[in-house]
Formats: C-alpha cells, sequence, structure tokens
C-alpha cells in the first residue's frame, strides 16, 4: 500500500511577527519547511503535496528547492486544518493510498514515530499521533481509552474537565486518502474558531465504526513552533540533541555549548571540534580531521586526517583532500585542495584547483573575480607560492614550479619555473643612514622654529 505525505503550511504565522512566512523561517540553518519534507521522504512516499497560502510564492519556491517533484496546492483562505487538507483533492485525485497530514511548523517528528505510525495503520482506520504534554496549553485534546482514540477537542472549544486531559494531539494524522476526503466532506465549522478542523475527522470516522488509535511520542519531536520564542527552543532542542549524538558517535567536542549544527551535517569518528565552531548546509567531514577554534564551514568537505583553522572559513565548494592543512585567517570558495597541501596563512582561495603537496604562502590572494566574471586558477602538484602572491585568474602554475614573494602572476608559469613579477631591487649603499640624519636635522629645525 502507498502513501502521499500532504504539509500544511498556509498559515501565516502571525505570533511570529514576520514578513516571511513562518515555514520559511531558518531552524538548524534551513527553512522549517525543509524538516517536514525531509520527514515526508522517509516513507518514500508516492507524492508530496505542500498547502501553500500566505507567502504562496516563496513557499513555493522553497519546497521546489528542497525537493522539486512535490506539488504545491494553494489555499487561498485559511478556513481551517480539514479544509487545508481539502485543497489537495484534485492533486491527489483517485490516489487509493495513505495520507499523512504532517504540518510545516512541527520540524522533529522522527523517522521511528513514523514507522510506528505507518504499523498502527495496519490495525485501525485512523491513527493520530499524541504526546503527553508536560503544559497543554492550547494544543487539541485526545479522548482516548487506552490507544483507541474517540474524539479531538479543540482548546477552545474543550470543558473544564476536557482540558485537564494532558494526552495532546501532534496534529500529525494517517489514513486512506479516500476515507479520509469524505471525513473533511462531513466536518462543518460549527466552533469556536469557525473553521473546518482536521480533528474532526476523529469522531465522524468512529461514528461510521471506524477504528482510531493513538500513536505516542516523545514531545520534544511535536514541538510546534507559533512563535520567535517557540522557535529559538525549537533551535536549542536541535542543538542539543545534536551535540549529544556526536559526542556519542565518537567526536571529540571540548566546548558542545558552542558548536553549532546544521540539519545535514556528518561527520566521522575521531574528529576533534574545538571550541565556537558553526556549521553551516551540506558539510561532511571524514575521519581524524579536526576544526580548530573560530571556524565557519559550509557546503564543503574535509578529508581525513586534515586539519581546519582556528579562524578559518570555508565556503560552498570546498574540497580537501587528506591530510590538508588550512589555516588562521584563510577563505576557501569552489576549490579543490589536493592531499597533502597546506594553505596556513592569510590567504583567499576562490575558483581553483590545487593538486598534491603544494604550499601557498601567507597572504595569497587568487584574484578570480574581474568585476563581471569569475575565472580559475590551476596549481599542480608540489608548487611552491611565495607569499603576498596574487594570482590573477584565468592562470594556471605547473607542476614544481615556485613564484617569488610579491609577485602578481598573470601569465602561466610552465612546470619546473620560477615566476617573479616585481620591481627589481636596488640596494643603495649606506643611503638609510643618510637618511636617518637628514631626518633628525630636519626635525631639530622645526621644533626650534615652534619654540
Ligand atoms: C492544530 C490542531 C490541534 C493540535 C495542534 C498541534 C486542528 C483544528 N487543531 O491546532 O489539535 O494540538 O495543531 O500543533 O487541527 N494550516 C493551514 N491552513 C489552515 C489552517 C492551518 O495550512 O487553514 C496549517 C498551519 O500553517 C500550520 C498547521 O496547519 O502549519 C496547524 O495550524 P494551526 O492554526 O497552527 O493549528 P493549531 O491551532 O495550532
Ligand atoms: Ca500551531
Amino acid at each position: 500500500m502507498g502513501i502521499a505525505v500532504v504539509i500544511l503550511a498556509a498559515g501565516k504565522g502571525t505570533r511570529m511577527q514576520s514578513d516571511l512566512p513562518k515555514v520559511l523561517h531558518p531552524l538548524a540553518q534551513v527553512p522549517m519547511l525543509a524538516h517536514a519534507l525531509r520527514t515526508a521522504q522517509s516513507v518514500d512516499p508516492d507524492h508530496i503535496v505542500v498547502v501553500a497560502g500566505h507567502g504562496f510564492d516563496a513557499v513555493a519556491k522553497t519546497t521546489r528547492d528542497y525537493h522539486n517533484t512535490a506539488v504545491i496546492v494553494e489555499q487561498a483562505e485559511q478556513l481551517g486544518t480539514g479544509h487545508a487538507v481539502a485543497q489537495t483533492r484534485d492533486a491527489l485525485g483517485a490516489y487509493d493510498g495513505d495520507v499523512l497530514v504532517l504540518y510545516g511548523d512541527t520540524p522533529f517528528i522522527s523517522d521511528e514515530t513514523i514507522e510506528k505510525i505507518a504499523a498502527a495503520r495496519q490495525s485501525a482506520d485512523l491513527v493520530v499521533l499524541g504526546f503527553h504534554a508536560a503544559d497543554p496549553a492550547r494544543y487539541g485534546r485526545l479522548m482516548a481509552h487506552d490507544d483507541q482514540l474517540q474524539r479531538i477537542v479543540e482548546f477552545k472549544d474543550a470543558t473544564e474537565a476536557e482540558r485537564a486531559v494532558t494526552l495532546c494531539n501532534s496534529g500529525v494524522m494517517c489514513a486512506k486518502a479516500s476515507e479520509l476526503f469524505s471525513w473533511i466532506d462531513q466536518t462543518e465549522n460549527k466552533n469556536a474558531s469557525g473553521e473546518y478542523y482536521l480533528t474532526d475527522c476523529v469522531e465522524i470516522a468512529t461514528n461510521h465504526g471506524k477504528t482510531a488509535r493513538v500513536v505516542i511520542c516523545d514531545e520534544a519531536e511535536t514541538l510546534g513552533v507559533n512563535s520567535r520564542v517557540d522557535l529559538a527552543q525549537a533551535e536549542a532542542a536541535f542543538q542539543t540533541r545534536t551535540r549529544r549524538d556526536m559526542l556519542e558517535n565518537g567526536i571529540t567536542l571540548f566546548a558542545p555549548d558552542t558548536v553549532y549544527f546544521a540539519y545535514d551535517t556528518v561527520i566521522g569518528r575521531d574528529c576533534v571540534i574545538e571550541p565556537n565552531v558553526v556549521f553551516g548546509p551540506d558539510v561532511t567531514i571524514e575521519s581524524g580531521a579536526t576544526i580548530r577554534a573560530f571556524s565557519h564551514l559550509e557546503g564543503c568537505h574535509v578529508a581525513r586526517d586534515s586539519v581546519v583553522g582556528p579562524y578559518a572559513r570555508l565556503r560552498p565548494g570546498a574540497e580537501l583532500a587528506e591530510g590538508v592543512k588550512i589555516g588562521n585567517f584563510v577563505e576557501i570558495k569552489n576549490a579543490q585542495i589536493g592531499e597533502g597541501s597546506k594553505v596556513n596563512h592569510l590567504t583567499y582561495i576562490g575558483d581553483a584547483d590545487l593538486g598534491k603537496n603544494t604550499n601557498i604562502g601567507a597572504g595569497t590572494i587568487t584574484c578570480n573575480y574581474d568585476g563581471v566574471m569569475k575565472h580559475k586558477t590551476t596549481i599542480g602538484d608540489n608548487v611552491f607560492v611565495g607569499s603576498n602572491t596574487m594570482l590573477v585568474a584565468p592562470v594556471t602554475l605547473g607542476d614544481h614550479s615556485m613564484t617569488g614573494s610579491g609577485s602578481v602572476i598573470t601569465r602561466d608559469v610552465p612546470a619546473g619555473d620560477l615566476a617573479i613579477s616585481r620591481a627589481p631591487q636596488d640596494n643603495k649603499s649606506g643611503t638609510a643612514i643618510k637618511l636617518v640624519e637628514m631626518l633628525k636635522q630636519r626635525k631639530a629645525k622645526r621644533d626650534q622654529k615652534d619654540q
């Protein structure tokens, strides 16, 4: 039996106090919506349908950025969660599999929990994901006996006795598509919010003699983001969990609370991550590498036993082979650094390809941008680039070549050659001493005049 995932993301998120649609606020370095899309992919769905409304164009674009076959449907007016799911009817057509409903603002549902929901569907017509809330606040309350669910009562519509129930609705729900749509058709908006509630499907289903079951997960997974306070708490929860996972997987963090990971950071065993390191999206680091303090990495790959930092910046497309050394105040962008090569100090390497065992001197710059276009610098194996060399791209330095420090290299350097391009040195005999004497006399004259 197949499954389609519907992600609800049409709401405005008024409490975010933002021009940006709520589901596009970043969490763990990606828009919140990307987390729901990732969860959706874990069930290998036949379809993913995102319901967008507020900020439709931006939400649609982000959806396509993270999942190029997801279908986006518009809910022009937000008339409730049931109404939102109903908007997917055309997109899902006569789909005869299940529909799993996720929320764009509930980013942490685990794959294991989704598997439990799928398993529970084997023995129930409708499955709802619930959790025991420490503070049930305004969540919908699940009216259940053991795991048999009768109905869901929204906070606004609940009696005092119903509000006393601490088993809450996460919003995640799963049922056969055709049945879910028929139950939604029967919902009404005669409630405190004047909305068509998806949650009303439970009572409608059970009234038709269908079985509804609750699957319970940890409250941390169902954390829904409604405000920036919630968002900050969600970020903190993500970081705390990820730091612990990293430590348990054999990575050393001296000061775990100062290291920030992205949703997809991959780090191998026996890596050392020093304090105050920030990982942007799409970073992979192989075993045994060290990332020293105050470094910032995104969109890059660091192979075994490399050392990066302190104070280094690896930008998208930086690819470090084994045993590479990238030192302080070095920026690498869209560049391959070959095995054993060293870029130790105060350097920018952009749009470049470096071979093996090459040494880049302090203060070297690949001048990759002419104001209009970007150009490539190619550097071979065993090259020695002297300090403060400007490599004006496009340019190629052959294997075993060298550049004299302070050179501005505008033409290719053949293999084995030394290129020097700077004004020749002229030593003027004794002039330094004479110059100082002259200056001292001048100063003495001036001081006399001032008195
Ligand atoms: C909903 C549930 C509640 C549950 C809670 C968990 C209903 C009626 N209530 O309440 O039982 O405890 O979530 O967080 O379902 N959305 C749309 N279109 C709409 C309305 C909402 O796309 O017309 C989207 C929102 O963008 C959001 C999600 O659905 O991603 C939940 O909507 P929200 O208004 O936050 O529901 P709650 O009142 O929190
Ligand atoms: Ca909500």
